[in-house]
Protein backbone atom coordinates (compact mmCIF):
# COMPACT_ATOMS: atom_id res chain seq x y z
CA UNK A 1 0.00 0.00 0.00
CA UNK A 2 3.03 2.04 0.83
CA UNK A 3 4.54 2.35 -2.75
CA UNK A 4 0.90 2.91 -3.96
CA UNK A 5 0.35 5.99 -2.07
CA UNK A 6 4.09 7.18 -2.88
CA UNK A 7 3.31 7.34 -6.38
CA UNK A 8 0.36 9.17 -6.30
CA UNK A 9 2.42 11.45 -4.32
CA UNK A 10 5.07 11.65 -6.89
CA UNK A 11 3.24 10.86 -10.09
CA UNK A 12 1.85 14.61 -11.13
CA UNK A 13 5.95 15.45 -11.13
CA UNK A 14 7.50 12.43 -13.11
CA UNK A 15 4.77 12.20 -15.19
CA UNK A 16 3.30 8.68 -16.04
CA UNK A 17 4.71 6.58 -12.84
CA UNK A 18 4.09 3.23 -12.89
CA UNK A 19 3.90 2.23 -8.79
CA UNK A 20 5.84 -1.34 -7.73
CA UNK A 21 2.79 -3.47 -6.72
CA UNK A 22 4.26 -6.87 -6.44
CA UNK A 23 2.11 -8.58 -3.50
CA UNK A 24 5.18 -9.19 -0.49
CA UNK A 25 7.37 -12.37 -1.02
CA UNK A 26 5.18 -13.96 1.96
CA UNK A 27 1.91 -13.18 0.66
CA UNK A 28 2.29 -14.91 -3.03
CA UNK A 29 0.45 -18.07 -4.34
CA UNK A 30 3.68 -18.98 -6.03
CA UNK A 31 6.91 -18.42 -6.00
CA UNK A 32 9.96 -19.24 -8.76
CA UNK A 33 13.40 -17.92 -7.75
CA UNK A 34 14.32 -18.50 -11.36
CA UNK A 35 11.53 -15.85 -12.81
CA UNK A 36 12.60 -13.61 -9.66
CA UNK A 37 16.08 -13.79 -10.49
CA UNK A 38 15.03 -13.57 -14.77
CA UNK A 39 13.28 -10.04 -13.41
CA UNK A 40 16.48 -8.82 -11.41
CA UNK A 41 18.74 -9.50 -14.21
CA UNK A 42 16.83 -8.08 -16.99
CA UNK A 43 16.68 -4.75 -15.04
CA UNK A 44 19.67 -3.17 -17.52
CA UNK A 45 17.75 -4.40 -20.94
CA UNK A 46 15.53 -1.00 -20.33
CA UNK A 47 16.02 2.60 -20.69
CA UNK A 48 12.63 2.99 -19.78
CA UNK A 49 12.04 2.69 -16.45
CA UNK A 50 7.90 2.51 -16.38
CA UNK A 51 8.50 -0.49 -18.83
CA UNK A 52 11.00 -2.21 -16.73
CA UNK A 53 8.55 -1.97 -13.16
CA UNK A 54 5.57 -2.58 -15.68
CA UNK A 55 7.04 -5.73 -16.39
CA UNK A 56 8.22 -6.88 -13.01
CA UNK A 57 4.73 -6.11 -11.76
CA UNK A 58 2.92 -8.36 -14.64
CA UNK A 59 5.35 -10.83 -16.06
CA UNK A 60 4.94 -13.04 -12.46
CA UNK A 61 1.39 -11.66 -11.81
CA UNK A 62 -0.23 -15.03 -12.04
CA UNK A 63 2.19 -16.73 -9.97
CA UNK A 64 2.10 -13.98 -7.52
CA UNK A 65 -1.61 -13.94 -7.30
CA UNK A 66 -3.88 -16.65 -9.43
CA UNK A 67 -2.36 -20.36 -8.18
CA UNK A 68 -5.78 -21.31 -6.35
CA UNK A 69 -4.74 -24.43 -5.44
CA UNK A 70 -1.44 -26.95 -6.83
CA UNK A 71 -0.13 -30.47 -5.58
CA UNK A 72 3.25 -31.10 -6.89
CA UNK A 73 3.45 -34.63 -6.12
CA UNK A 74 4.04 -37.06 -8.87
CA UNK A 75 1.41 -39.09 -8.16
CA UNK A 76 -1.45 -36.58 -7.85
CA UNK A 77 -0.29 -33.59 -9.96
CA UNK A 78 -3.19 -30.96 -10.22
CA UNK A 79 -3.06 -27.06 -10.63
CA UNK A 80 -5.87 -24.62 -10.49
CA UNK A 81 -5.55 -21.32 -11.82
CA UNK A 82 -7.96 -18.58 -11.45
CA UNK A 83 -8.71 -15.30 -14.12
CA UNK A 84 -7.93 -12.84 -10.95
CA UNK A 85 -10.96 -11.31 -9.77
CA UNK A 86 -13.15 -14.21 -10.94
CA UNK A 87 -12.72 -17.43 -8.64
CA UNK A 88 -13.06 -20.05 -11.59
CA UNK A 89 -10.41 -21.52 -13.80
CA UNK A 90 -11.04 -20.32 -17.73
CA UNK A 91 -9.27 -22.95 -20.06
CA UNK A 92 -8.00 -20.40 -22.52
CA UNK A 93 -7.15 -17.78 -19.77
CA UNK A 94 -4.92 -20.28 -17.71
CA UNK A 95 -3.06 -21.39 -20.74
CA UNK A 96 -2.34 -17.83 -21.75
CA UNK A 97 -1.65 -16.98 -18.24
CA UNK A 98 1.13 -19.37 -18.46
CA UNK A 99 2.48 -19.06 -21.76
CA UNK A 100 5.36 -16.83 -20.80
CA UNK A 101 6.70 -18.85 -18.23
CA UNK A 102 7.56 -22.03 -20.67
CA UNK A 103 10.98 -20.36 -20.84
CA UNK A 104 11.54 -21.28 -17.59
CA UNK A 105 10.45 -24.55 -17.13
CA UNK A 106 13.20 -26.46 -18.01
CA UNK A 107 15.46 -24.84 -15.09
CA UNK A 108 12.98 -24.57 -12.77
CA UNK A 109 11.77 -27.97 -11.06
CA UNK A 110 8.74 -26.85 -9.26
CA UNK A 111 7.59 -24.66 -12.19
CA UNK A 112 7.73 -27.20 -14.58
CA UNK A 113 5.58 -29.95 -11.95
CA UNK A 114 3.09 -26.73 -11.70
CA UNK A 115 2.82 -27.00 -15.51
CA UNK A 116 2.29 -30.78 -15.39
CA UNK A 117 -0.31 -30.46 -12.98
CA UNK A 118 -1.95 -28.19 -14.91
CA UNK A 119 -2.07 -30.16 -18.20
CA UNK A 120 -3.61 -32.64 -15.87
CA UNK A 121 -6.28 -30.41 -14.49
CA UNK A 122 -7.40 -29.61 -17.99
CA UNK A 123 -7.56 -32.86 -19.55
CA UNK A 124 -9.74 -33.90 -16.68
CA UNK A 125 -11.88 -30.85 -17.44
CA UNK A 126 -12.20 -31.28 -20.75
CA UNK A 127 -13.00 -34.84 -19.95
CA UNK A 128 -15.90 -33.46 -17.25
CA UNK A 129 -17.29 -30.99 -20.14
CA UNK A 130 -15.97 -30.58 -23.14
CA UNK A 131 -18.46 -28.22 -24.46
CA UNK A 132 -17.41 -25.49 -20.53
CA UNK A 133 -15.31 -22.50 -20.98
CA UNK A 134 -14.51 -22.59 -16.76
CA UNK A 135 -14.82 -24.20 -13.96
CA UNK A 136 -14.91 -24.55 -10.47
CA UNK A 137 -12.29 -26.10 -8.67
CA UNK A 138 -14.56 -28.93 -7.68
CA UNK A 139 -18.29 -30.40 -7.78
CA UNK A 140 -19.16 -30.10 -4.31
CA UNK A 141 -21.41 -27.36 -4.43
CA UNK A 142 -23.80 -26.52 -6.70
CA UNK A 143 -22.58 -24.25 -9.73
CA UNK A 144 -23.01 -20.63 -10.25
CA UNK A 145 -24.78 -21.11 -13.70
CA UNK A 146 -26.73 -23.91 -12.31
CA UNK A 147 -30.27 -22.31 -14.11
CA UNK A 148 -28.22 -22.21 -17.75
CA UNK A 149 -30.70 -24.23 -19.81
CA UNK A 150 -28.19 -26.55 -21.82
CA UNK A 151 -27.54 -29.10 -23.62
CA UNK A 152 -25.01 -30.92 -22.32
CA UNK A 153 -26.83 -30.36 -18.68
CA UNK A 154 -24.74 -28.16 -16.57
CA UNK A 155 -22.43 -30.14 -14.34
CA UNK A 156 -21.45 -28.81 -10.72
CA UNK A 157 -17.77 -28.87 -11.63
CA UNK A 158 -18.58 -26.17 -15.11
CA UNK A 159 -18.42 -23.05 -13.92
CA UNK A 160 -19.80 -21.57 -17.17
CA UNK A 161 -20.90 -23.84 -20.05
CA UNK A 162 -20.42 -21.70 -22.92
CA UNK A 163 -19.04 -23.47 -25.85
CA UNK A 164 -16.21 -21.70 -27.14
CA UNK A 165 -13.26 -23.61 -29.88
CA UNK A 166 -10.46 -22.41 -28.08
CA UNK A 167 -11.15 -23.47 -24.99
CA UNK A 168 -10.33 -26.88 -26.31
CA UNK A 169 -7.46 -25.58 -28.92
CA UNK A 170 -6.37 -23.47 -25.47
CA UNK A 171 -5.87 -27.35 -23.85
CA UNK A 172 -4.05 -28.32 -26.73
CA UNK A 173 -1.73 -25.39 -27.11
CA UNK A 174 -0.88 -25.95 -23.38
CA UNK A 175 0.09 -29.53 -23.96
CA UNK A 176 2.28 -29.09 -26.76
CA UNK A 177 3.66 -25.88 -25.20
CA UNK A 178 4.48 -27.44 -22.38
CA UNK A 179 5.72 -30.93 -23.87
CA UNK A 180 8.46 -28.20 -25.79
CA UNK A 181 10.28 -27.94 -22.52
CA UNK A 182 9.45 -31.33 -20.94
CA UNK A 183 9.07 -34.16 -23.25
CA UNK A 184 8.49 -36.21 -19.17
CA UNK A 185 4.97 -34.29 -18.88
CA UNK A 186 3.02 -37.38 -19.63
CA UNK A 187 5.42 -39.79 -18.14
CA UNK A 188 3.62 -40.07 -14.69
CA UNK A 189 1.17 -43.66 -13.95
CA UNK A 190 -1.89 -43.06 -16.64
CA UNK A 191 -1.41 -39.58 -17.18
CA UNK A 192 -0.73 -40.27 -21.21
CA UNK A 193 -3.65 -42.26 -21.35
CA UNK A 194 -5.87 -39.85 -19.51
CA UNK A 195 -4.80 -37.11 -21.80
CA UNK A 196 -4.94 -38.83 -25.00
CA UNK A 197 -8.31 -39.65 -24.19
CA UNK A 198 -9.19 -35.97 -23.12
CA UNK A 199 -7.84 -35.46 -26.84
CA UNK A 200 -10.10 -37.60 -28.49
CA UNK A 201 -12.99 -36.09 -27.04
CA UNK A 202 -11.49 -32.44 -27.97
CA UNK A 203 -11.38 -34.18 -31.81
CA UNK A 204 -14.78 -35.72 -31.12
CA UNK A 205 -16.56 -32.44 -30.13
CA UNK A 206 -15.11 -30.17 -32.82
CA UNK A 207 -15.65 -32.72 -35.43
CA UNK A 208 -19.73 -32.97 -34.30
CA UNK A 209 -19.63 -29.17 -34.55
CA UNK A 210 -18.70 -29.32 -38.27
CA UNK A 211 -22.27 -30.51 -38.79
CA UNK A 212 -25.04 -27.96 -40.40
CA UNK A 213 -28.24 -26.78 -39.08
CA UNK A 214 -30.36 -28.76 -41.20
CA UNK A 215 -28.13 -32.05 -40.74
CA UNK A 216 -28.68 -31.68 -36.93
CA UNK A 217 -32.08 -30.83 -37.25
CA UNK A 218 -32.42 -34.17 -39.32
CA UNK A 219 -30.32 -36.18 -36.77
CA UNK A 220 -32.89 -37.88 -34.09
CA UNK A 221 -30.56 -36.41 -30.85
CA UNK A 222 -31.02 -32.89 -32.51
CA UNK A 223 -28.00 -30.58 -31.61
CA UNK A 224 -25.23 -32.05 -29.66
CA UNK A 225 -24.83 -28.39 -27.74
CA UNK A 226 -27.64 -25.68 -26.93
CA UNK A 227 -27.53 -22.71 -24.51
CA UNK A 228 -30.24 -20.33 -23.14
CA UNK A 229 -30.01 -18.20 -20.26
CA UNK A 230 -32.66 -15.82 -18.60
CA UNK A 231 -30.81 -12.38 -19.50
CA UNK A 232 -31.35 -8.78 -20.40
CA UNK A 233 -27.78 -9.12 -22.06
CA UNK A 234 -28.81 -10.20 -25.76
CA UNK A 235 -25.39 -12.04 -25.90
CA UNK A 236 -24.79 -14.00 -23.10
CA UNK A 237 -27.49 -16.37 -24.83
CA UNK A 238 -27.85 -17.87 -27.86
CA UNK A 239 -31.04 -17.05 -30.87
CA UNK A 240 -33.44 -19.46 -31.68
CA UNK A 241 -34.25 -21.30 -28.41
CA UNK A 242 -30.99 -21.60 -27.80
CA UNK A 243 -29.53 -23.33 -31.26
CA UNK A 244 -28.04 -20.15 -32.01
CA UNK A 245 -27.68 -18.99 -35.88
CA UNK A 246 -28.16 -21.67 -38.82
CA UNK A 247 -25.56 -22.15 -40.46
CA UNK A 248 -24.41 -24.72 -43.68
CA UNK A 249 -21.72 -27.33 -43.74
CA UNK A 250 -18.37 -25.33 -44.43
CA UNK A 251 -15.87 -28.03 -42.76
CA UNK A 252 -15.07 -25.17 -40.40
CA UNK A 253 -16.34 -26.28 -36.67
CA UNK A 254 -19.22 -23.92 -34.99
CA UNK A 255 -18.58 -21.97 -32.53
CA UNK A 256 -21.25 -20.38 -30.10
CA UNK A 257 -19.31 -17.79 -28.46
CA UNK A 258 -16.84 -15.84 -28.55
CA UNK A 259 -13.19 -15.38 -26.41
CA UNK A 260 -15.20 -12.80 -24.80
CA UNK A 261 -17.59 -15.18 -23.78
CA UNK A 262 -20.03 -13.09 -26.43
CA UNK A 263 -22.04 -14.90 -28.29
CA UNK A 264 -21.23 -15.28 -32.28
CA UNK A 265 -23.18 -13.59 -34.32
CA UNK A 266 -22.74 -16.31 -37.09
CA UNK A 267 -21.43 -19.66 -35.99
CA UNK A 268 -17.98 -20.07 -38.14
CA UNK A 269 -15.60 -17.83 -35.81
CA UNK A 270 -12.89 -17.79 -38.19
CA UNK A 271 -9.50 -16.64 -35.75
CA UNK A 272 -10.78 -19.66 -33.26
CA UNK A 273 -11.16 -22.30 -36.31
CA UNK A 274 -7.70 -20.78 -36.93
CA UNK A 275 -6.21 -21.17 -33.93
CA UNK A 276 -8.19 -25.04 -34.02
CA UNK A 277 -6.47 -25.77 -37.09
CA UNK A 278 -2.82 -24.79 -35.71
CA UNK A 279 -3.00 -26.65 -32.60
CA UNK A 280 -4.79 -29.63 -33.68
CA UNK A 281 -1.55 -30.14 -36.41
CA UNK A 282 0.69 -29.41 -33.53
CA UNK A 283 -0.69 -32.11 -31.15
CA UNK A 284 -0.02 -34.82 -33.76
CA UNK A 285 3.29 -33.88 -33.66
CA UNK A 286 3.23 -34.51 -29.85
CA UNK A 287 1.86 -37.87 -30.27
CA UNK A 288 4.40 -38.58 -33.07
CA UNK A 289 7.06 -37.69 -30.73
CA UNK A 290 5.91 -39.59 -28.37
CA UNK A 291 5.57 -43.00 -30.62
CA UNK A 292 9.46 -42.05 -31.13
CA UNK A 293 10.09 -41.99 -27.43
CA UNK A 294 8.46 -45.40 -27.08
CA UNK A 295 6.56 -43.44 -24.52
CA UNK A 296 3.09 -45.94 -24.42
CA UNK A 297 4.81 -48.85 -24.50
CA UNK A 298 2.83 -49.90 -27.48
CA UNK A 299 -0.11 -49.94 -25.19
CA UNK A 300 -1.61 -47.69 -26.97
CA UNK A 301 -2.96 -47.87 -30.63
CA UNK A 302 -2.94 -43.64 -31.11
CA UNK A 303 -2.73 -44.07 -34.81
CA UNK A 304 -6.59 -43.67 -35.88
CA UNK A 305 -6.34 -40.25 -33.58
CA UNK A 306 -3.41 -39.39 -35.53
CA UNK A 307 -5.36 -39.58 -38.78
CA UNK A 308 -8.44 -38.09 -37.15
CA UNK A 309 -6.96 -35.37 -35.96
CA UNK A 310 -4.75 -34.23 -39.32
CA UNK A 311 -8.32 -35.23 -41.44
CA UNK A 312 -10.02 -32.60 -38.93
CA UNK A 313 -7.09 -30.34 -39.47
CA UNK A 314 -6.63 -30.19 -43.20
CA UNK A 315 -10.45 -30.24 -43.20
CA UNK A 316 -10.92 -27.11 -41.41
CA UNK A 317 -7.81 -25.30 -43.06
CA UNK A 318 -9.98 -26.31 -46.35
CA UNK A 319 -13.31 -24.87 -45.03
CA UNK A 320 -11.21 -21.66 -43.96
CA UNK A 321 -9.70 -20.65 -47.20
CA UNK A 322 -12.78 -21.87 -49.09
CA UNK A 323 -15.79 -20.00 -47.00
CA UNK A 324 -13.89 -17.84 -44.45
CA UNK A 325 -12.38 -15.07 -46.83
CA UNK A 326 -14.44 -12.78 -48.27
CA UNK A 327 -13.69 -9.65 -50.63
CA UNK A 328 -14.49 -6.32 -48.18
CA UNK A 329 -16.59 -4.05 -49.69
CA UNK A 330 -15.35 -0.74 -48.28
CA UNK A 331 -11.61 -1.69 -49.31
CA UNK A 332 -12.33 -4.23 -51.98
CA UNK A 333 -9.37 -6.08 -50.67
CA UNK A 334 -9.37 -9.79 -49.82
CA UNK A 335 -9.92 -10.10 -46.15
CA UNK A 336 -10.29 -12.64 -43.26
CA UNK A 337 -13.94 -12.39 -42.17
CA UNK A 338 -14.43 -12.71 -38.34
CA UNK A 339 -17.43 -14.64 -38.77
CA UNK A 340 -19.26 -16.89 -41.77
CA UNK A 341 -22.60 -19.40 -41.84
CA UNK A 342 -21.80 -20.65 -45.25
CA UNK A 343 -24.31 -19.13 -46.46
CA UNK A 344 -22.85 -16.14 -47.44
CA UNK A 345 -23.01 -13.86 -44.86
CA UNK A 346 -20.10 -12.38 -43.09
CA UNK A 347 -19.91 -9.90 -40.02
CA UNK A 348 -16.51 -8.37 -40.70
CA UNK A 349 -15.26 -6.86 -37.18
CA UNK A 350 -12.87 -7.74 -34.51
CA UNK A 351 -12.60 -8.15 -30.89
CA UNK A 352 -9.40 -7.81 -28.53
CA UNK A 353 -9.65 -10.98 -27.55
CA UNK A 354 -7.20 -13.70 -28.44
CA UNK A 355 -8.10 -15.48 -30.79
CA UNK A 356 -8.72 -12.42 -33.00
CA UNK A 357 -8.07 -11.81 -36.91
CA UNK A 358 -5.14 -9.29 -35.32
CA UNK A 359 -3.79 -12.09 -33.86
CA UNK A 360 -3.29 -14.70 -36.61
CA UNK A 361 -0.06 -14.45 -36.89
CA UNK A 362 0.81 -15.25 -33.35
CA UNK A 363 -1.31 -17.80 -33.63
CA UNK A 364 0.79 -18.86 -35.87
CA UNK A 365 -1.73 -19.57 -38.45
CA UNK A 366 -0.04 -17.12 -41.33
CA UNK A 367 2.93 -15.15 -41.84
CA UNK A 368 2.80 -11.57 -40.20
CA UNK A 369 3.59 -10.58 -44.27
CA UNK A 370 0.98 -13.06 -45.55
CA UNK A 371 -0.95 -10.55 -48.26
CA UNK A 372 -4.57 -11.27 -47.10
CA UNK A 373 -3.16 -10.91 -43.65
CA UNK A 374 -2.14 -7.20 -44.40
CA UNK A 375 -5.17 -6.53 -46.11
CA UNK A 376 -7.17 -7.84 -42.60
CA UNK A 377 -4.72 -6.20 -40.58
CA UNK A 378 -5.45 -2.85 -42.34
CA UNK A 379 -9.30 -2.99 -42.06
CA UNK A 380 -8.90 -4.33 -38.65
CA UNK A 381 -6.92 -0.90 -37.47
CA UNK A 382 -9.43 1.62 -39.07
CA UNK A 383 -12.58 3.17 -38.00
CA UNK A 384 -14.03 2.71 -41.57
CA UNK A 385 -14.30 -0.82 -41.11
CA UNK A 386 -13.55 -1.97 -37.91
CA UNK A 387 -17.01 -0.89 -35.41
CA UNK A 388 -14.54 -1.94 -32.18
CA UNK A 389 -11.51 0.08 -33.21
CA UNK A 390 -11.54 3.01 -31.24
CA UNK A 391 -9.32 6.43 -31.34
CA UNK A 392 -9.34 9.09 -28.39
CA UNK A 393 -7.02 11.37 -26.42
CA UNK A 394 -6.02 7.86 -24.40
CA UNK A 395 -4.98 6.55 -27.25
CA UNK A 396 -6.11 4.02 -29.94
CA UNK A 397 -6.78 0.22 -30.57
CA UNK A 398 -9.31 -2.46 -30.62
CA UNK A 399 -11.89 -3.58 -28.75
CA UNK A 400 -15.19 -5.48 -28.72
CA UNK A 401 -18.69 -5.82 -27.58
CA UNK A 402 -18.05 -7.22 -24.14
CA UNK A 403 -17.32 -3.67 -22.60
CA UNK A 404 -18.96 -1.59 -25.08
CA UNK A 405 -18.54 1.42 -27.78
CA UNK A 406 -15.37 3.44 -27.17
CA UNK A 407 -13.72 0.46 -24.62
CA UNK A 408 -10.18 0.08 -25.81
CA UNK A 409 -8.58 -3.36 -24.85
CA UNK A 410 -4.86 -3.24 -23.57
CA UNK A 411 -4.76 -6.92 -24.64
CA UNK A 412 -5.67 -5.75 -28.51
CA UNK A 413 -2.76 -3.03 -28.12
CA UNK A 414 -0.52 -6.00 -27.20
CA UNK A 415 -1.13 -8.16 -30.56
CA UNK A 416 -1.26 -5.28 -32.26
CA UNK A 417 2.83 -4.65 -31.21
CA UNK A 418 3.15 -8.53 -30.91
CA UNK A 419 1.76 -8.77 -34.66
CA UNK A 420 3.92 -5.86 -36.23
CA UNK A 421 7.11 -5.13 -38.45
CA UNK A 422 6.93 -1.45 -37.65
CA UNK A 423 9.30 -0.39 -34.81
CA UNK A 424 7.03 2.90 -34.43
CA UNK A 425 3.95 1.34 -34.31
CA UNK A 426 5.37 -0.99 -31.75
CA UNK A 427 6.64 2.29 -29.83
CA UNK A 428 3.26 3.64 -29.86
CA UNK A 429 1.74 0.57 -28.50
CA UNK A 430 4.42 0.64 -25.58
CA UNK A 431 3.11 4.21 -24.94
CA UNK A 432 -0.03 3.51 -24.87
CA UNK A 433 0.13 -0.18 -22.58
CA UNK A 434 1.65 2.40 -20.12
CA UNK A 435 -0.46 4.89 -19.91
CA UNK A 436 -3.51 2.65 -19.80
CA UNK A 437 -2.63 1.28 -16.71
CA UNK A 438 -3.18 4.41 -14.64
CA UNK A 439 -0.76 4.44 -12.04
CA UNK A 440 -2.33 1.03 -10.85
CA UNK A 441 0.83 -0.77 -12.14
CA UNK A 442 -1.24 -3.66 -13.90
CA UNK A 443 -2.76 -3.62 -17.27
CA UNK A 444 -6.58 -3.70 -17.40
CA UNK A 445 -9.42 -5.32 -19.16
CA UNK A 446 -10.79 -2.10 -21.25
CA UNK A 447 -10.32 1.52 -20.78
CA UNK A 448 -12.45 4.54 -21.99
CA UNK A 449 -10.57 5.87 -25.11
CA UNK A 450 -10.60 9.55 -23.57
CA UNK A 451 -9.46 8.87 -20.25
CA UNK A 452 -7.78 5.86 -19.02
CA UNK A 453 -8.43 5.89 -15.38
CA UNK A 454 -11.87 5.03 -16.23
CA UNK A 455 -10.99 1.29 -16.62
CA UNK A 456 -12.34 -2.49 -16.34
CA UNK A 457 -11.22 -5.08 -13.91
CA UNK A 458 -8.08 -4.05 -11.21
CA UNK A 459 -7.04 -8.02 -11.49
CA UNK A 460 -6.66 -9.56 -15.12
CA UNK A 461 -3.81 -11.97 -14.72
CA UNK A 462 -3.95 -12.71 -18.68
CA UNK A 463 -3.53 -9.31 -19.73
CA UNK A 464 -0.50 -8.98 -17.45
CA UNK A 465 0.92 -12.25 -18.56
CA UNK A 466 0.60 -11.06 -22.50
CA UNK A 467 2.25 -7.85 -21.67
CA UNK A 468 5.28 -9.76 -20.03
CA UNK A 469 5.20 -12.01 -23.11
CA UNK A 470 5.36 -8.97 -25.52
CA UNK A 471 8.16 -7.83 -23.39
CA UNK A 472 10.38 -10.95 -23.66
CA UNK A 473 9.70 -10.49 -27.09
CA UNK A 474 11.29 -7.73 -27.36
CA UNK A 475 14.23 -8.24 -25.41
CA UNK A 476 14.37 -10.89 -28.49
CA UNK A 477 13.78 -8.62 -30.92
CA UNK A 478 13.97 -5.21 -30.67
CA UNK A 479 15.56 -4.83 -27.81
CA UNK A 480 16.48 -1.09 -28.38
CA UNK A 481 12.59 -0.26 -27.71
CA UNK A 482 12.56 -0.84 -24.71
C1 LIG B 1 0.09 -10.43 3.57
O1 LIG B 1 -0.23 -11.48 4.45
C2 LIG B 1 -0.34 -11.04 5.81
C3 LIG B 1 -0.49 -12.28 6.68
O2 LIG B 1 -1.48 -13.12 6.19
C4 LIG B 1 -1.51 -10.10 5.92
O3 LIG B 1 -1.65 -9.63 7.24
C5 LIG B 1 -1.27 -8.91 5.00
O4 LIG B 1 -2.39 -8.05 4.99
C6 LIG B 1 -0.99 -9.38 3.57
N1 LIG B 1 -0.58 -8.25 2.76
C7 LIG B 1 -1.09 -8.00 1.55
C8 LIG B 1 -0.56 -6.79 0.85
O5 LIG B 1 -1.93 -8.72 1.03
C1 LIG C 1 -23.79 -30.89 -6.66
O1 LIG C 1 -24.02 -29.96 -5.65
C2 LIG C 1 -25.13 -30.30 -4.83
C3 LIG C 1 -25.41 -29.13 -3.89
O2 LIG C 1 -24.28 -28.86 -3.07
C4 LIG C 1 -24.82 -31.61 -4.11
O3 LIG C 1 -25.93 -31.99 -3.33
C5 LIG C 1 -24.52 -32.69 -5.12
O4 LIG C 1 -24.09 -33.87 -4.47
C6 LIG C 1 -23.44 -32.26 -6.08
N1 LIG C 1 -23.31 -33.22 -7.15
C7 LIG C 1 -22.18 -33.89 -7.37
C8 LIG C 1 -22.22 -34.84 -8.53
O5 LIG C 1 -21.18 -33.77 -6.70
C1 LIG D 1 -14.75 -31.00 -46.40
O1 LIG D 1 -13.48 -31.60 -46.28
C2 LIG D 1 -13.37 -32.80 -47.00
C3 LIG D 1 -12.03 -33.40 -46.65
O2 LIG D 1 -10.99 -32.44 -46.75
C4 LIG D 1 -13.57 -32.51 -48.47
O3 LIG D 1 -13.50 -33.71 -49.20
C5 LIG D 1 -14.92 -31.84 -48.68
O4 LIG D 1 -15.07 -31.45 -50.03
C6 LIG D 1 -15.08 -30.63 -47.83
N1 LIG D 1 -16.43 -30.10 -47.88
C7 LIG D 1 -16.73 -28.82 -48.03
C8 LIG D 1 -18.18 -28.48 -48.03
O5 LIG D 1 -15.88 -27.94 -48.17
C1 LIG E 1 4.85 2.62 -39.17
O1 LIG E 1 3.96 3.03 -38.15
C2 LIG E 1 3.77 4.41 -38.07
C3 LIG E 1 2.95 4.70 -36.82
O2 LIG E 1 1.82 3.87 -36.74
C4 LIG E 1 3.12 4.93 -39.35
O3 LIG E 1 2.94 6.32 -39.29
C5 LIG E 1 4.01 4.54 -40.53
O4 LIG E 1 3.39 4.89 -41.72
C6 LIG E 1 4.32 3.05 -40.52
N1 LIG E 1 5.31 2.75 -41.54
C7 LIG E 1 5.12 1.83 -42.47
C8 LIG E 1 6.25 1.59 -43.42
O5 LIG E 1 4.08 1.19 -42.54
Amino acid sequence: MRSLVLAAFIAPVSGMYVPDVRLPYENRTFTSIVVDDFLSSSKNSFKNKNLQRLFTNTLPNTLDTTIFSYDLDPKSPDTFIITGDIDAMWLRDSCNQVLPYMRFISTDDALRDLMTGLVVRMSKSVLVDSYANAFNFDSSQETDHADDVRTPPMANATFEGKYELDSLAAFLKLSRSVYAENEEVFDGDGIYASWLQAVETTAATIRRQQMSTSEEAESRGGPAYTFSRFTTEATDTLMQNGKGTPCARTNMSKCMFRPSDDATTLPFLVPANAMAVVELRETVKVIVSQLKRKADNGRINVYPIIDELTDLADGIDEGIQTWGKIVHPITKKEVYAYEVDGYGNFIFMDDANIPSLLALPYLGYVDKSDPVYLNTREAVLSEATNPFFFKGRAGEGVGGPHQGYGMIWPMGITVRALTSTNETEIKECLKTLVDSTAHTGFMHESFWKNDASDFTRTWFAWANSLFGELIMTLMDEHPELL
